[in-house]
């Protein structure tokens, strides 16, 4: 037991069913009323009495990469059952990025809000959070991080890889290939119609180093997995028995008080962001490590985040950055295997939720053995971090870019600007043959940021069409949105601050000359402040309003990219008024 649960303090709080009563004015008549009304369940007061497991439910119909929920709910409770608790599941809502509208970003924080007010509105005294699926977890973790009781991370795992015509593939940097050679002319209907049958082989979440594979790989970093938690695909035995060891751990995490406060801890946020650089994870992630960190008061810096980087290879040999899928990263050892390399450069001594260390947990993990997805530190498949933060005119908030996964030619460029000021404008004109561009242009896309356009994966701007049958794989593309972390391409993604908010994007014109220099860490518009302010002068841009509902909460609060575009108000006291500070700027 912990000095924690020692505490006096702690020691009379109540548990289980105890917990949380309904305010009648009368505590024992709300107790017994709760009794009343779950025993109609069939429960016994034998059960009543254990400590009290929340199992967050997020299957739904319309997510086929939480598809294997009613597996894991149930391999959960037994191993909840197995550590003497009473596991009780309930359902929050469930985003899937093909199936949120009009972005699943839209939703991420109205999910972290389900989250946090149903772990404390219901009676549980550890939380078990099963999601998967891009934004998921991220929502989940940053309403635990508010909830503030002990909480543990399951994932639903990544899906398998099928076949297509002798060749291996999977989601969805497979689906970007395939798509992009169809919009080339290179394969025809029938091909496209046929690999569509093939690229999600299973249940589960995407099998390339996408952003849930990213989150996945993270939580485990950040100590909110059981070691080995992040890799087991959805459909095999390992992660069932994945989450039967999770159930029994949350016993043990509810019985010694180990509140998610004691393990996402800065330490703890930096050793995500290694492992992030390391495995050349999504850009997105930035944005929702920011988002989990504001909740508890603490702040990922981006020029740090950038010195890592520097110090920081990709070690991971994984799409889109590399070759393999995440079940050969499970076959290879997963996390641990990655983690052991990483060794030196981690915080070992932050908490994760056994109660040992992440240290600790690296040691028991044992030495490894022969495989070929996670490379030797001296030897990696990229020599510095995933991503990089640019800095300059044009971003003055910073914006990313994932060099890993950009065309080298293109890292050290100069170019005419070809402006699209909306995504509706995009749609309209980047297959015109009319349409004035050439290959070392610079295609620029406005106003989909996260006032601008709930800040979509829009920031993968296709190739013109007439330059892509032309052979053109990749040019320089610049917005204020995001890209899935399934993407590849010379991409500089999260301008901040965006276009809808008045950023240097809003006023940046057809013909002007951007120059990118990732050595440099620099983005920037070749246009003079004076005619820029000018530009600025004869349009201004006002803050994008609803007249109600979530979209008006959303855009009256969302704050931009590099404070996780959380809602300000759901921020850490401390850090709420950095925001407002900032967005006025705007
Ligand atoms: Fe769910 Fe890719 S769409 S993880």
């Amino acid at each position: 037991m912990t000095d924690n649960a020692k505490d006096p303090k702690h020691a009379v709080a109540p548990t289980g069913m105890k917990r949380g009563l309904t305010s009648y004015g009368d505590q024992g008549f709300s107790l017994f009323l709760r009794k009343a009304f779950i025993k109609g369940a069939g429960y016994t007061d034998q059960a009543l009495d254990r400590p009290v497991i929340g199992i967050v439910n997020t299957g739904s119909g319309f997510n086929p990469c939480h598809g294997n929920m009613p597996q894991l709910v149930e391999a959960v409770k037994r191993g909840v059952m197995l550590a003497g608790g009473l596991p009780v599941d309930f359902p929050t809502i469930s985003i899937h990025e093909s199936f949120a509208s009009p972005t699943s970003m839209y939703l991420r924080n109205l999910m972290s809000m389900d989250t946090e007010e149903m772990i404390r509105a219901q009676p549980m005294d550890a939380v078990v959070l099963i999601g998967g699926c891009d934004k998921t977890v991220p929502a989940q973790l940053m309403g635990a991080a508010s909830a503030g009781i002990p909480a543990i991370q399951l994932v639903t795992g990544a899906m398998l890889t099928g076949s297509h015509r002798g060749e291996r593939v999977g989601a969805c940097t497979d689906c970007r290939r395939y798509w992009a050679k169809f919009r080339a002319s290179e394969i025809d209907e029938e091909e496209v119609s046929d690999v569509n049958n093939q690229l999600v082989a299973s249940v589960g979440t995407c099998s390339v180093m996408g952003t849930a594979s990213t989150m996945a790989c993270i939580a485990e970093a950040l100590g909110m997995t059981v070691p080995g938690g992040a890799t087991p695909p959805a459909v095999t035995a390992d992660r069932i028995r994945v989450a039967e060891q999770t159930g029994t751990v949350a016993v043990k995490m509810a019985a010694e008080r180990l509140t998610i406060d004691r393990i996402l801890t800065p330490k703890a946020f930096e050793n995500a962001m290694r492992v992030l650089l390391s495995i050349g994870g999504s850009t997105n992630a930035i944005v929702h490590l920011a988002a989990v960190a504001g909740r508890l008061g603490h702040k990922i810096d981006l020029d740090v985040l950038d010195r890592m980087g520097k110090e920081t290879p990709v070690l991971l040999d994984l799409k889109p950055t590399g070759q393999h899928y995440m079940e050969d990263f499970h076959k290879a050892g997963g996390v641990a295997t990655l983690l052991r390399e990483l060794k030196p450069l981690l915080n070992l001594d932050t908490m994760t939720v056994t109660g040992r260390t992440l240290g600790e947990e690296i040691e028991a993990s044992g030495s490894g053995f022969k495989q070929d997805v996670v490379r030797p530190f001296a030897a990696p498949i990229y020599p510095q971090g995933g991503l990089a933060v640019l800095r300059g005119n044009l971003a003055p908030g910073g914006a990313i870019i994932k060099q890993s996964a950009a065309d080298p030619k293109l890292m050290e460029h100069e170019g005419r600007a070809v402006v699209f000021e909306n995504i509706e404008d995009l749609v309209a004109r980047i297959d015109d043959d009319a349409l004035d561009v050439k290959a070392d242009d610079v295609l620029v896309l406005k106003n989909i940021g996260p006032l601008g356009a709930s800040m979509p994966e829009a920031g993968y701007i296709p190739i013109p069409r007439k330059l892509a049958r032309a052979g053109v794989k990749d040019m320089v593309r610049i917005s204020d949105g995001r890209m899935s972390g399934t993407a590849f391409g010379t991409i500089v993604l999260h301008v901040t601050p965006e276009a809808a908010l008045g950023g240097t994007l809003a006023h940046v014109r057809n013909g002007d000359r951007i120059r990118l220099s990732v050595a440099r860490r620099e983005i920037a518009l070749l246009v003079s402040d004076e005619e820029l302010e000018k530009r600025a002068a004869a349009n201004p841009v006002a803050r994008p309003k609803a007249s109600r509902g979530y979209r008006k909460l959303f855009l009256q609060t969302v704050t931009q990219a590099d404070e996780g575009v959380d809602f300000d108000f759901l921020r850490a006291e401390s850090l709420q008024n950095d925001s407002a500070s900032e967005q006025n700027k705007g």
